[in-house]
């Protein structure tokens, strides 16, 4: 089954999000959404997520799910707001247990934070399936740019959030708590093992040297073919070595702490200070 499969582009983070649909029906999911944070003001806005809400409430849809790739370090989840007005059930990778157990520890939470993943209401591992309607998703787990990313493919498309982008701008870091290069080869191994013709869907753009377009759609094949890190049959020896020089040059995120205090609840805000407050740790010299 062919889904339909609208993106909306955030600007501020370079992140697509994803409305996947039923063709047959009116059941969707919503794949990696976001919530707008101004770091310099500490505030936070709904105007993405709003255009996700408005597109499914006109095109009559009912949302299912609410899938997060992996728990986002560049920005923040809007799934429990997406939760709120629309429905659905928010799931992630059964890993996040373990990025849950690394960041709990960096920002000292105390034991109200749950690290058993209790803040979502599916786990998934590798194999599991679901639906979307008359859907059928099936879950890869692929590693590598954190413990708990997964591909979530569709019928004929694969949703690979931070593993492949787009084949002139190559593959994601993989030097974050937890990362590692070797696991990411052999993660986008099994997503190179889908059918050529299978829809790639990235979870950013930012361009590449000589493409003045966002672009967030590709196929197996042509990553197989042209992909600048690991097309052509590139070894593991020679990815690792390129991924791991690359990524010692690369700065951390600018929403990386605040990213990582949110979507390690599923999206949810740290519990309230004595005030009726919200806030947010910035620990230093810890990343
Ligand atoms: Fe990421």
């Amino acid at each position: 089954m062919i889904p339909d499969v609208k993106a909306f582009f955030d600007d501020a983070t370079n992140t697509v999000s994803y409305v996947v649909r039923d063709p047959q029906g009116s059941a969707c999911a919503i794949i990696d959404s976001v919530l707008d944070f101004d770091h310099a003001s500490g505030r936070t806005g709904t105007a993405s997520a709003d255009r996700i809400c408005a597109y499914v409430r006109e095109a009559g849809l009912k949302t299912e799910w609410i899938l997060e790739t992996h728990v986002h370090a560049d920005h923040l989840s809007a799934a429990p707001y997406l939760q709120d007005h629309l429905g659905g059930k928010i799931g992630i990778g059964d890993q996040i247990t373990v990025v849950q157990d690394t960041f709990g520890k960096v920002f000292n939470e105390g034991s109200e934070f749950q690290r058993d993943g209790s803040q979502f209401d599916a786990l998934f591992k590798e194999g599991d399936s679901f639906h979307i309607g008359q859907l059928r998703g099936e879950v890869m787990h692929t590693p590598g740019h954190t413990p708990a990313c997964l591909t979530y493919v569709i019928g004929d498309a694969a949703f690979v959030g931070d593993t492949l982008f787009m084949p002139d701008f190559g593959t994601a870091r993989c030097d974050f708590p937890g990362g590692s290069s070797a696991t990411l080869f052999n993660s986008i191994q099994k997503i190179l093992a889908l059918p050529d013709d299978t829809r790639v869907f990235v979870g950013h753009d930012y361009k590449a040297p000589g493409r003045e377009e966002y672009a967030w759609q590709t196929t197996v094949g042509e990553q197989k073919a042209l992909n600048v890190h690991i097309g052509q049959g590139r070894t593991i020896e020679e990815f690792v070595a390129m991924r791991d020089a690359r990524d010692a040059t690369l700065g951390m995120p600018r929403l990386i702490l605040p990213s990582l205090q949110v979507n390690m609840r599923g999206g949810q805000m740290p519990p309230p200070d004595q005030q009726g407050d919200v806030m947010l740790k910035l620990p230093l010299n810890k990343l």
